[in-house]
């Protein structure tokens, strides 16, 4: 088994991932959300890469109840239910609702690994669940990190190193190519605590301005869940062995 680590998409097209295994990440805050949100009783969620189409989805489709979501520079979009705080998504708001998501590069990276044969959804509170999932699947595996505005970004690839930490324990036969390697060292020296490393990253201190400061607590919490959201149809639903409710949210 491979793993590799796309610390952005730009450099790849849609076309990269047909017939591959692919995990998007991004931690601040959209897959965080997604796992939230699904956990909560969401019954999918549905990524699109603009608002002008998440606007045209939620109009006749998925029988009328829908919510909009997400943001752009952090903030919720008007017009629009909830923004992109995973604090927002809680079960008496979304139970049972089809979500559609629009977020600047999280729900992006989703849509663009599109054709992947399967496409999961990590974030620092399922790592564990999901190392577990990958190595039972034992295909080689990509890693897509949504990154902001195509550039690097410390926190997705602290997870990325994070996740690929937990498959090498549990398998030692893993292959890692340079930028995977790269992002378990970036893990060892920033991933000792992650709230502390979420706070100084650049979108974390964006958030801070913006009045999110909660949910980055919230983003840094690890291995609450065995949720494992994956894409299915145009929409993220849960893994049916990983379709657990939550007693206590994270
Ligand atoms: C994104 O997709 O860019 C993020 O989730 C943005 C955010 O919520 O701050």
């Amino acid at each position: 088994m491979k793993i590799n680590v796309l610390l952005s998409s730009i450099s790849v097209d849609e076309l990269y991932f047909a017939g591959k295994t692919t995990v998007v990440i991004d931690i601040l805050r959209a897959t965080t959300t997604i796992i939230s949100a699904l956990r909560n009783g969401a019954k999918e969620i549905v990524p699109v890469a603009t608002v002008e189409f998440a606007v045209k989805v939620s109009g006749g489709m998925f029988g009328g109840q829908t919510l909009l979501g997400g943001e752009r520079n952090t903030k919720k979009i008007e017009g629009f239910a909830l923004g992109n705080s995973p604090l927002e998504y809680s079960e008496d708001i979304i139970s049972g609702k089809s979500i559609i998501l629009y977020t600047t590069n999280g729900t992006k990276a989703i849509v663009k690994a599109k054709f992947s044969e399967e496409l999961l959804i990590c974030a620092f509170s399922n790592i564990s669940a999901l190392a577990k999932h990958l190595v039972n699947l034992n295909k080689d595996v990509e890693i897509l990190c949504a990154s902001r505005l195509n550039n690097f970004s410390m926190e997705d690839s602290v997870c990325a190193g994070k996740l690929i930490t937990e498959i090498v324990k549990l398998d030692k036969e893993i292959s890692l190519t340079d930028s995977a390697r790269a992002t378990v060292s970036l893990s060892k020296s920033f991933g000792k605590n992650l709230l502390n490393m979420l706070k100084e990253t650049e979108h974390g201190k964006l958030l801070i301005e913006n009045g999110f400061e909660e949910d980055l607590k919230f983003c840094s919490k690890l291995n609450t869940t065995d949720a494992i959201p994956y894409f299915t149809g145009n929409v993220l639903k849960l893994l049916p062995d990983h379709n657990e409710t939550s007693s206590t949210e994270q």
